[in-house]
């Protein structure tokens, strides 16, 4: 029996996350400058989008840059921003064929103004598109989200349109990115890092984690795969005992 055959597609996750690292040091492996790991991590991110909407997967979010990448070389920086923009642009038109729809979170107001607009550009010839969203998270930084979203809510305090005393935890998740997306159940990392590196912390509450030792760009379906068979074989108990799950 194949992977894809053993997956239960009635006890999907809806929503998958995953970290997308080690491709500086899958292109040292191949003696290669960084960005050729990153050229080649394109690979995986087309083979994960594919894969994921075909067996029914609901939401995919991919870490793509962080608030903290700004801080690399600047010559990586660029290269990585081109290759952004070079990519969105050639794969509209397989997400429309493909009915993904293309969303982003982090502070885009940041991005080069080529690298915003193409987005923008994406996400708008996208919209109407239902079988999947894809969630580019792009200077994006979890605890940038949480300041901001903390600042909206103490605007409405200030505006009187919110009192101290109405705040719950669907206030908090109102208030961030990903308000209109559910919380991932599982969140991959790859490349043997066991972190979550500031990436949807307030969301990824009762996720399951997955950490496999591959490099981004070694990552392909059957990896995919080999995760949500890993999920669907975890109790996920939310706190409560297993006999109470029964
Ligand atoms: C982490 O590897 C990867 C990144 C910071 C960038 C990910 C970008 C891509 C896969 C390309 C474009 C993506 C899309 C969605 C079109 P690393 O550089 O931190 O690797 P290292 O830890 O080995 O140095």
């Amino acid at each position: 029996m194949s992977l894809k055959e053993k997956i239960n597609t009635s006890k999907l996750p809806q929503h998958i996350a995953i970290i997308m690292d080690g491709n500086g040091r899958w292109a040292k492996q191949h003696g290669e400058e960084r960005i050729f790991g990153h050229e080649n991590g394109v690979k995986s991110v087309r083979e994960t989008v594919e894969t994921a909407a075909e067996i029914g997967i609901k939401y995919l979010t991919l870490y793509a840059f962080s608030t903290e990448n700004w801080n690399r070389p600047q010559e990586e920086v660029i290269a990585l921003m081109q290759l952004l923009v070079y990519t969105i642009n050639a794969e509209t038109e397989t997400l429309n064929k493909n009915s993904i729809r293309l969303e982003a979170i982090g502070d885009l107001s940041s991005l080069p103004e080529d690298c915003y607009n193409e987005l923008q550009e994406a996400i708008e010839n996208t919209k109407t598109n239902s079988r999947m969203t894809l969630v580019l998270a792009l200077s994006y930084s979890s605890r940038w989200e949480i300041v901001n979203a903390v600042k909206k809510i103490a605007q409405k305090i200030e505006n009187k349109t919110l009192t101290s005393s109405e705040i719950n935890e669907d206030t908090i998740s109102q208030h961030l990115c990903t308000s209109k997306i559910p919380d991932p159940e599982l969140m991959i990392r790859t490349s043997g890092e066991h972190r979550i590196s500031n990436f949807l912390l307030w969301q990824l509450a009762y996720s399951e984690l997955y950490f496999t030792d591959k490099f981004w760009p070694d990552f392909g379906k059957e990896d995919l795969y080999q995760a949500i068979l890993d999920y669907q074989n975890r109790e996920r108990r939310f706190g409560k005992t297993s006999e109470q799950l029964v």
